[in-house]
């Protein structure tokens, strides 16, 4: 497995193998839900190309980018394993330029829910997305599902920027009780770890009460909220593919989304039906 750490390098090397390249961009901290993608980009392409690196832009003030899991060591060990071909590893000095050209989070749907609690967050995930993407060029990048907006803005940024990628969307790996993997998981104490559980109840709650035909929006918010309480909530919305708001449940159309705050860890899930 190579390891490489300036951009130039990444690409010169991509390009002289000309082979078909599955990408999958990450801040690092495996765990089963990177694995997956992992394995994903594994099974349909040539080289795997794995990146690691917690992107500062996408970090508002006083967010936790200091204290972000660090775990170079045991990520490399993890990717070997998982027989990535190369991990890229860029710091802020290599990819950032003082005077930047940069990409911004449209209007409506980068300043909506996540967009909304983290205004700015989803302009700094484009602007470090669209740089790896150019760098690597891949053939296939993989994103999970589990951060439904995030994959919804790349897909548009590709899009309207005609980029010559595909976008490969992966379902969240969740643990055996249910809840999702997440970087952020091993800030929870176990207390905490058991209330986290209340996010995954909700959303198996929303769906099994659309399965029983009960499309009323607000009903469904209503008992959403009941299952997470007394849970800070950031937001528990249903949207359509689109993320734009509805009132009505649609099977095929519909992503119900929760971000939730225990102790001081914010956590997301999300479903889509
Ligand atoms: P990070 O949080 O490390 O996630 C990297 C990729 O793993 C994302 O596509 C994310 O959706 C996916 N992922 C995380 N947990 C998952 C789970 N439980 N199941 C399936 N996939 C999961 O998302 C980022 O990094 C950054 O914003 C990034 C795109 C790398 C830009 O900096």
């Amino acid at each position: 497995m190579k390891i490489i750490y300036e951009p130039l390098e990444l690409q010169t090397y991509l390009k002289e193998q000309n082979k078909t390249i599955g990408y999958v961009p990450t801040m690092g901290a495996l765990h089963e839900g990177h694995i997956e993608l992992i394995k994903n980009a594994r099974k349909a392409n040539e080289l795997v190309v794995v990146s690691i690196f917690v992107n500062p832009t996408q970090f508002l003030k006083g967010e936790d980018l200091d204290k972000y899991p660090r775990r170079d060591e045991a990520d490399k060990k993890i990717c070997e394993l998982a027989g990535v071909d190369v991990v890229f590893f860029p710091s802020k000095e290599n990819i950032y330029f003082e005077d930047e050209v940069k990409i911004e989070a449209p209007e409506v749907r980068g300043y909506v829910l996540e967009g909304a609690t983290r205004p700015g967050h989803f302009s700094g995930v484009l602007r470090i997305v669209m740089k790896l993407l150019n760098i690597v060029n891949p053939t296939r990048a993989y994103f999970g599902k589990k951060d439904a907006q995030q994959l919804n803005l790349i897909q548009l940024m590709v899009k309207h920027y005609y980029m010559d990628v595909e976008i490969v969307p992966v379902d969240t790996v969740r643990e055996a009780d249910g809840l999702a993997r997440s970087s952020r998981n091993i800030y929870l104490s176990t207390d905490e770890r058991k209330e986290a559980l209340k996010i995954s109840a909700s959303l198996y709650a929303a769906s099994k009460m659309i399965s029983k035909n009960i499309l009323d929006v607000e009903e469904i918010k209503g008992e959403m909220l009941t299952i997470l309480s007394p849970l800070e909530i950031g937001y528990v919305e249903i949207v359509n593919r689109e993320f734009e708001p509805i009132k009505k449940a649609e099977i095929g159309n519909t992503v119900i989304l929760v971000e939730v705050v225990v102790g001081k860890t914010r956590l997301l899930d999300n479903i889509w039906l």
